[in-house]
């Protein structure tokens, strides 16, 4: 199949390299010419496992090319996946202007049958307005049909999720339509749920919103946990036991972040007031998850008292493991609360810290990055794990005390064990569970 992949962000890059890698010829397209350059050199804009060989094989292997010529990919392909960003407007809702400007765009081109497939996370009814946006602005009588796919890639194991995926939903409105999608994903065709588009659009945003749900109740259990003797840890194995239940995605910390959760709960909070439905649930789901910063420095401010002036080494500024991405990461909002407060920042990240430098720019004084761990934790009067990176089990604990003033640590992750830490000499506190 010839397909174009319009839009080289995250989803974008890794759909493009996933359908090459299907065997399909696939061209990824983006306005941004120095971008295009950069991805032909090898060169990735993000940090994602696996990702760098799978497009480096299939620029290779020839099924896959990149072009900043947009036009000249959608005249070539016979489905076109639109990859393009919906960020989060004021109000909530998703912006949809780049949507808007590539339906535009393929109105121009439409030169033949083609599906457009809609994979960016879009509010329900999006396809009527692609729909309605490319018949505006056509210039002939050429067919075409929408159709949604949404993506439910994890940042971290994104590649891994794309060529073995859980589901593969496909909503469209014609057999034609149909036929096409069906091809693309042949080889994984045991999984594939076909819906119409509504609900195609509908169970992604679903998806996200209730594992978000899952980790606010999970967190609503470890706020009552620390006011008992429970461990939030055990009643989360305890109830991963049903598998009614499931064990994924109950796991207590500082709560979700990223460039999915949020916005997909707020999106879908707008979608459904505008629709006239009560969404109390979901923005309980976003209240709890608010609140998780502020528990966990209240946690640091009884064992401080007052920041100002303290230094406070943070560990783990991405908003999960595997990833270098910061976007609506809870260490934000916890380095800022920081900052506010006085207090002296020393932060640490695998693979995070340079696009965090863009947020808190290092001034030598009030905000510096350490090289490691370890230097982070010089001279600190606390330490706080904000991600939980499987490296920092690794740590040499015992050299990362001696380095700070005070042996204050706060594991906003719950990644080590309560009292091997205590045994090294710690103050040690962590979510839910004593
Ligand atoms: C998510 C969805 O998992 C994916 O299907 C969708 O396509 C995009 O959004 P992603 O944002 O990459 O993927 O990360 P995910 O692994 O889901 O984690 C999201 C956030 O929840 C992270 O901040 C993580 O730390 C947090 N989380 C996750 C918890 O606090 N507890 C958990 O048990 C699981």
């Amino acid at each position: 199949m010839k397909i174009a992949v319009l839009g080289t962000g995250y989803v974008g890059l890794v759909t493009a390299a996933g359908l090459a890698e299907f065997g399909h010829s696939v061209v990824g397209a983006d306005k941004m010419a120095d971008k295009i350059e950069r991805i032909r050199r090898g060169e990735i804009p993000i940090y994602e496992p696996g990702l760098g060989a799978l497009l480096a094989a299939n620029l290779r292997r020839g099924t896959l090319s990149f072009s900043a010529d947009l036009a000249a990919a959608v005249q070539a392909a016979d489905v076109l996946f639109v990859c393009v960003g919906t960020p989060q407007g004021d109000d909530g809702s998703a912006d949809m202007a780049q949507i808007e400007e590539v339906s535009r765009l393929i109105a121009e081109n439409l030169n033949g049958y083609k599906v457009v497939v809609e994979k960016s996370t879009v509010p329900v009814k999006t396809s009527v307005w692609i729909k309605r946006t490319i018949s505006l602005y056509k210039k002939n009588e050429e067919e075409f049909d929408v159709a949604s796919n949404p993506e439910f890639l994890r940042e971290g194991s994104a590649v891994e999720d794309f060529l073995h995926p859980d589901r593969i939903i496909i909503g469209v409105e014609s057999d034609r339509a149909r036929d096409l999608m069906l091809r693309i994903y042949d080889r994984h065709k045991d999984r594939i749920l076909v819906t119409n588009i509504d609900t195609a659009e509908l169970i992604k945003h679903a998806s996200n919103s209730f594992l978000a749900l899952k980790i606010s109740y999970i967190n609503l259990m470890a706020n009552l946990c620390e006011r008992t003797e429970a461990d939030v840890e055990l009643v989360a194995k305890g109830m991963g036991l049903d598998p009614r239940i499931g064990a994924r995605f109950l796991k207590a910390g500082i709560g979700f972040g990223g460039s999915c959760f949020p916005k997909d709960l707020k999106a879908l909070i707008k979608i459904g007031e505008d629709l006239g439905v009560d969404m109390s649930l979901l923005k309980e789901t976003d209240r709890i998850n608010q609140a998780r910063v502020r528990l966990f420095l209240d946690k640091l401010k009884s064992a401080l008292w007052i920041l100002g002036d303290k230094t406070i080494a943070v560990l783990g500024l991405a908003f999960k493991p595997e990833t270098d991405d910061v976007r609506e990461a809870p260490s934000i909002r916890i380095v800022q609360a920081l900052l506010d407060e006085g207090a002296r920042v020393r932060l640490y990240d695998p693979k995070a810290a340079d696009n965090m430098r863009e947020l808190f720019p290092e001034d030598g004084v009030r905000v510096v990055y350490g090289a490691s761990p370890a230097e982070a934790a010089e001279g600190a009067n606390a330490l706080l794990v904000c991600t939980d990176w499987a490296e920092f089990l690794d740590l040499d604990l015992a050299n990362v005390k001696e380095r700070m003033a005070n042996p204050i640590f706060i594991d906003g992750r719950n990644l080590y064990d309560p009292a091997a830490v205590r045994a090294l000499g710690f103050e040690y506190f962590s979510i839910g569970r004593k």
